[in-house]
């Protein structure tokens, strides 16, 4: 069968949203709104997999939902909405924990980076992540999902998840008249010049809201000078930038910078290159602090805006969650019918 095209894509209420957040993610949600239909959440279930103030986590679903539209998104096209507001979630998501391997989530390397030694006192609910994750996205038969790299992983194991349940339930399927195709294998997007943003630090770690440094990273909510200051003390190698994107190969730090500006300038690397190639890093870093200040200040102003109405937020979350709530209880009741629920 083939699935109606529908994007679905969600980041965390933990902590403040980063460039990684912005170009790996929201950028590419509204570039997505363009072409297809949008669902796209603010994940609070997944962000008490490891502890969250309440008062903290209310602020910080807001401030996402409200980036999410500053950046562009319209929510009155696409469906914006707080997870833990769509009960069908967790519902499905415990479906697929009986269907997901305990070998398969073992090998997820989010969960073993983010536990490291420590795998005895993390929450259950971390090593079950993925389930959910999966459960979010195929709640809505999604067919594509805008992700940084970081959540490739997540996604394959969502499309096994997919084949597993679609293959276990198939006779249950066909019996109830359904698809035997009955989850899409969904298609991760990766795409674009700044899918994995390094660190500002180190060219090896990827940028992130846990890295101690806060030189690190660029938040979404940077004032313009401290952007500007973080851009131009930003490590780098000693030697111009080369002309060609081949000249990029071992330089990761000077590849990461030239990503950012390819992403925030919408073009590519390549041509980022011929512009600057030759050049040293004090042309470059100037050049580049201007354009983020550029992109991101008109996005923080207008978040704060939105944040100091915490009513207009809630309000369109609570329309997003009810127009999520159809497709997802449509979804769900053909699950427990598929399962051998008795409703
Ligand atoms: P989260 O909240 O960690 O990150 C949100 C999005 O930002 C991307 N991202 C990056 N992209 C490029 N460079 C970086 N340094 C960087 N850091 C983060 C992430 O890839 C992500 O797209 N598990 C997800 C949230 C989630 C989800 C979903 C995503 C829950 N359910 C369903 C898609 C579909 C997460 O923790 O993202």
């Amino acid at each position: 069968m083939a699935f109606t095209p529908r994007v679905f894509s969600g980041t965390q209420p933990s902590g403040d949203l980063h460039l990684g957040n912005y170009l790996g993610a929201i950028k590419r949600y509204v570039e997505m709104q363009k072409t297809h239909e949008c669902i796209y959440c603010v994940v609070d279930m997944h962000a008490i997999t490891v502890w969250q103030e309440p008062a903290d986590l209310r602020r910080a679903t807001r401030e996402v939902a409200a980036a999410y539209v500053a950046a562009g998104v319209d929510p009155k096209k696409n469906i914006v909405f707080n997870q833990s507001r769509v009960h069908q979630h967790a519902e499905l998501a415990w479906v697929f924990n009986c269907v997901a391997r305990m070998g398969w989530m073992s090998r997820m390397t989010q969960f073993k980076d983010k536990a490291g030694k420590n795998t005895e006192h993390v929450s259950l609910g971390l090593f079950a992540y993925p389930a959910l994750m999966a459960a979010d996205i195929l709640l809505y038969k999604a067919t594509h999902v805008p992700v940084g790299e970081d959540q490739k992983q997540h996604l394959e194991l969502t499309r096994d998840i997919a084949a597993k349940f679609n293959n276990d339930f198939g006779p249950s399927i066909r019996e109830q008249g359904l698809d035997a195709d009955y989850f899409p294998i969904t298609e991760p997007v990766i795409a674009g010049p700044a899918t994995r943003v390094m660190s500002l630090r180190d060219g090896t770690k990827k940028m992130s809201k846990s890295d101690p440094s806060e030189q690190s990273r660029i938040l979404l909510m940077d004032d313009a000078d401290t952007i500007s200051k973080k851009l131009k003390r930003a490590t780098t190698d000693p030697e111009p930038l080369p002309s060609e994107e081949k000249g990029l190969e071992g330089r990761l730090e000077a590849d990461n910078l030239v990503g950012i500006y390819a992403a925030l300038a919408d073009t590519t690397k390549a041509e980022v290159l011929r512009q600057y190639g030759g050049q040293g890093w004090g042309a470059f870093k100037p050049a580049l602090a201007d354009l983020a200040v550029a992109r991101l200040a008109p996005i923080a102003a207008e978040t704060r805006r939105l944040v100091a109405d915490p009513a207009s937020i809630d309000a369109f979350m609570a329309d997003g969650a009810a127009r999520a709530s159809e497709t997802a209880e449509r979804t769900m009741s053909e699950v427990r019918r598929i399962v051998g629920f008795i409703r």
